[in-house]
């Protein structure tokens, strides 16, 4: 009799629309997490996020300070050393930490080159290996200057 009411209304087995609803909900879950997923690739590559370190512009000293051939030594917001030389042509601002096994370069001005004194590494004054173990470059750091006005720019400290 109960059999009949239901043929009669239409109505499914309730464990077999259960289990359709389950799927279904599964299916819509999945479906929208997916959604989700590609609508934060797209929002990325829209408004890509920079990976540029922030930097700070700091000021080194006056022109008069470095002539031509020159060098003084700096030392950044993270207490790392820099060397900043007076080419004659521009101002470069170069780490002094050697590239080899860290010792700390000097600059020697006759010979305008960087020395490094623990294994005789020499970089040329925009921070090339010329001679010796060291397999790359100084870092460098940008330089700029205002009128009269030396800076560079340094990574930002977190605070
Ligand atoms: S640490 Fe500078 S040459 Fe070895």
């Amino acid at each position: 009799m109960g059999d009949n009411i239901r043929e009669e209304l239409n109505v499914q087995n309730p464990s077999v629309s259960r289990r359709a609803f389950f799927i279904n909900a599964l299916m819509g879950v999945s479906l929208l997490s997916g959604m989700a997923l590609m609508a934060s690739y797209f929002i990325r590559f829209l408004f890509p996020v920079s990976s540029a370190k922030p930097t700070r512009k700091l000021y080194v000293g006056n022109v008069s300070q470095l002539p031509a051939g020159k060098s003084i030594n700096f030392t950044d917001l993270k207490g790392q050393s820099l060397n900043i030389v007076n080419t004659g042509d521009e101002f470069i601002a170069l780490s002094t930490k050697c590239t080899h096994l860290g010792c700390q370069v000097f600059w020697k001005e006759r010979e305008r080159l960087f020395f490094c004194p623990c294994h005789d590494g020499f970089f040329d004054e925009r921070g090339n290996v010329v001679k010796g173990p060291p397999p790359a470059p100084l870092t460098t750091y940008k330089v700029e200057t205002v009128g009269q006005s030396i800076y560079i720019y340094v990574d930002e400290v977190n605070v």
